[in-house]
């Protein structure tokens, strides 16, 4: 279960500071699957990357199970970051020079080649991409794209799967499907889900919805003098 309390998020600039994330409340439980949905410039990655381990809060406590993941070293997050999250992201981050199952080799660590290789032939079968393996991400649609890094995220089996946008750059159909296959994957391997969608169509595919503005205490960026 992932369990936020109290949690609260400032960016400094120019001695002013901006308050933009102010959560008094928030319980998601495991294997559940969440799409947030909310205005540009609400806090929705600055949530992610926090719950994600990849940038630090001010206030507050976040915990996944037993993890406290607000009280973690960087070198502690980093690990937690590899072992208990996928990440997906808008415009996917794979390697351009890499082909598809070579950006998939990078996560796969303290596995014999042979024992890779049957787990990607089995994942990207499962994708739908089993003839796409050799192509580089030039040669692959977006959508393709997009799958190959659901495969990245999803792999290493971790607990927590956080999806920044992962439709925002696809046409209606292909985001319905990579959504389609976001909740597929997650209900079978019994992985919790937050996905940030603009999409509030696609937000209705998720048992549970969360309106950013609804659970941000800090309803507008509010200027603050600093020292
Ligand atoms: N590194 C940073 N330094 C200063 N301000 C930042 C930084 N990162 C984000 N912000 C500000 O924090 C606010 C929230 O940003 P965030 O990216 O979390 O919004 P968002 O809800 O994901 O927006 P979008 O829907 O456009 O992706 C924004 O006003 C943004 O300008
Ligand atoms: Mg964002």
């Amino acid at each position: 279960m992932i369990q936020i309390q109290n949690l609260q998020k400032t960016y400094k600039m120019d001695n002013k500071s901006f308050p933009i994330l102010h959560i008094a409340n928030l319980k998601i439980e495991h294997g559940e699957q969440v799409a947030i949905t909310g205005p540009s410039g609400c806090g929705k990655s600055t949530l992610l990357h926090i719950i994600g381990g990849v940038i630090e809060h001010d206030e507050g406590v976040v915990m996944l199970d037993e993890i406290t993941i607000t009280d973690l070293t960087q070198s502690e997050r980093d690990q937690y970051r590899r072992k208990s999250v996928g990440y997906v992201f808008q415009d996917f981050h794979l390697i351009p020079s890499l082909t598809a199952e070579e950006n998939i080799k990078l996560v796969l660590t303290g596995m014999t080649k042979k024992a890779q290789q049957v787990l990607i032939d089995d994942w990207f079968e499962k994708v739908g991409l089993g003839n796409r393996k050799k192509h580089l991400p030039s040669q692959l649609s977006r959508g393709q794209q997009q799958r190959v890094a659901i495969i990245r995220a999803f792999i290493t089996q971790p607990e927590l799967i956080l999806a920044d946008e992962p439709t925002g750059s696809l046409d209606y159909e292909t985001a319905q499907s990579i959504m389609e296959l976001l909740l597929t994957l997650s209900k079978d391997q019994k992985q919790t889900l937050i996905c940030v969608t603009h999409d509030r169509t696609l937000a209705t595919r998720f048992p549970k919805q969360i309106e950013m503005e609804s659970i941000n205490v800090v309803m507008k960026q509010k200027e603050v003098k600093f020292g």
